[in-house]
């Protein structure tokens, strides 16, 4: 399951300040959790090649922009980036531009050829040849690599964390995926699946712990699909649930087709594994979900949201929407907002259809629901979607909730946003006079509206 949500975009890395700053390296980052997981990661190579990071593109020497190819849109704003970095070269000549992630590998030389400030390119699976890459065009000619592989997890090399908090982090536990489904670019991008040795995974695990970190996210486009040596992803739940007792732990992305009773049931074994699942429908009409490919009915979806209340009554659980899908038609989707009001989804992120060339979809079917019928289609989703999400906000009042406190609320520097166990968004009023990120409240919750929940510390522990 792709796991691009735009809304996170724009992430800049911290300022690591050395005594004899060498090469500054500046790294934006688009699209996905995988994607700021990727960025990590770069950046911890980029570190081993002395580089050190700057939080503004203007004085760096180095610029690298992590991709999202998931829709035009996404796409869009990638160029609009890179004439501004050309801006920036313009003043620094000798200034190097690398593009990477899904937009590089879908699109490869021919963002060599369009955009003449870019002199690197780089694909999901080549970071680890990315000092090779730096040094091609140091010496003067442009670079790129962008070959897929079966085998690439990156499991031996230590991402370098860039949240300024250091209370969360994403782990990927494996890389690529097999489904096809047929609107999706993902596969193209990110190629065949494969998942990284678990050995590997709980070590990491235990070191942020190590760290003081207090939430782990397990990242994958199918966590369902995990299999290291026959080891599969509820096994591997346990294995970490066990590594980290004392940090939350959470994952995405589920496949409805493949999510199995056994990872439900270990959820809800260990005290530390989040019920908070992220199933993504795309759609509630079985016509449509064939033509995407998905491998499930409607039905089948919701008896999985049955499976996960009847084992996880306290579950979140939040979907991914599209519509005006190829041949949408007006019955086919108001099957999806009949199942939105059956399955009463916790949060939903809502997509107009954007056909991706060389997916199943763009070489079989014609793109034929209008803009301004894809466009009233996403504003009844997000009107329906939000008036569910304030009712099941609202059936949190008066409730107590463990919190993890991740930074300074946006709003009012008096408050802290965090997380409740299950994963709901809260704002803690007042908690920055006794409180700081990383800490656990118990907080009385005493309002809600459709994003977020409200509330005061009762105590802390
Ligand atoms: N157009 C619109 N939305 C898409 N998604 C994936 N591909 C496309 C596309 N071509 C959505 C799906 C997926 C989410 C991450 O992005 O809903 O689950
Ligand atoms: Fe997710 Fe399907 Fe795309 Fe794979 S092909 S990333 S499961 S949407």
């Amino acid at each position: 399951m792709a796991l691009a949500h735009e809304r996170v975009f724009g992430q800049r890395a911290e300022a690591i300040i050395y005594p004899e700053a060498s090469y500054k390296a500046y790294i934006e980052t688009y699209g996905c959790q995988m994607n700021f997981a990727d960025s990590e990661l770069v950046a911890g190579i980029l570190q081993t090649t002395g580089y050190t990071f700057t939080p503004s593109p203007e004085e760096a020497d180095l610029i690298l922009i992590n991709t999202c190819a998931i829709r035009e849109h996404a796409e869009e704003k990638i160029w609009q980036r890179l004439k501004y970095f050309a801006s920036i070269k313009r003043q620094r000549s000798h200034l190097i531009v690398g593009v990477l992630g899904c937009m590089a590998e879908r699109l490869k030389k021919k963002l060599l050829e369009e955009e003449p400030v870019v002199d690197l390119i780089a694909g999901p699976d080549s970071y680890r040849h990315l000092p090779q890459l730096i040094r091609q065009v140091e010496s003067g000619t442009k670079a790129i690599h962008v070959l897929l592989s079966r085998e690439e997890t990156y499991a031996d090399m230590a991402p370098l964390r860039l949240s300024p908090h250091r209370v969360s982090a994403y782990i990927s536990i494996m890389r690529g995926c097999n489904n096809m489904c047929s609107f999706c670019i993902v596969p193209f991008t990110r190629g065949r699946e494969r998942s990284r040795p678990w050995e590997s995974i709980v070590q990491e695990v235990e070191g942020l712990a190590k760290a003081g970190y207090k939430e782990i996210t397990l990242l994958g486009q199918n966590v369902d699909s995990y299999n290291d040596r026959g080891l599969r992803f509820a096994q591997l739940l346990s294995k970490v649930a066990e590594a980290a007792p004392n940090v939350w732990i959470r994952f995405a992305t589920s496949h409805p087709k493949d999510m199995l009773d056994d990872v439900l049931e270990t959820i809800s074994l260990y005290p530390n594994l989040t019920p908070y699942i992220h199933l993504p429908v795309q759609a509630g009409s079985d016509a449509v979900l064939e033509r995407m490919n998905r491998g499930y009915s409607a039905e089948w979806y919701i008896q999985r949201i049955e499976a996960i209340r009847r084992y996880l009554p306290e579950a979140v659980i939040s979907t991914d929407i599209i519509v005006g899908f190829c041949g949408e038609t007006e019955a086919d989707f108001e099957e999806t907002l009949s199942l939105m009001r059956t399955v009463r989804f916790d949060s939903v992120y809502q997509f107009m259809y954007s056909e991706r060339p060389g997916t199943l979809a763009a070489r079989r079917y014609a793109d034929d629901v209008p803009p301004q019928v894809k466009q009233e289609r996403l504003e009844r989703v997000i009107a329906l979607a939000q008036a569910i999400s304030l009712e099941r906000n609202q059936a949190q009042l008066n409730s107590q909730q463990r919190v993890l406190v991740e930074k300074p609320s946006r709003r009012d520097p008096n408050d802290l946003a965090g997380r409740t166990f299950s994963g709901r968004a809260i704002v803690v009023r007042g908690a920055a006079a006794f409180a700081q990120p990383g800490d656990i409240l118990s907080v009385n919750v005493t309002g809600a509206s459709s994003a977020t929940l409200i509330g005061y510390a009762a105590s802390s522990n």
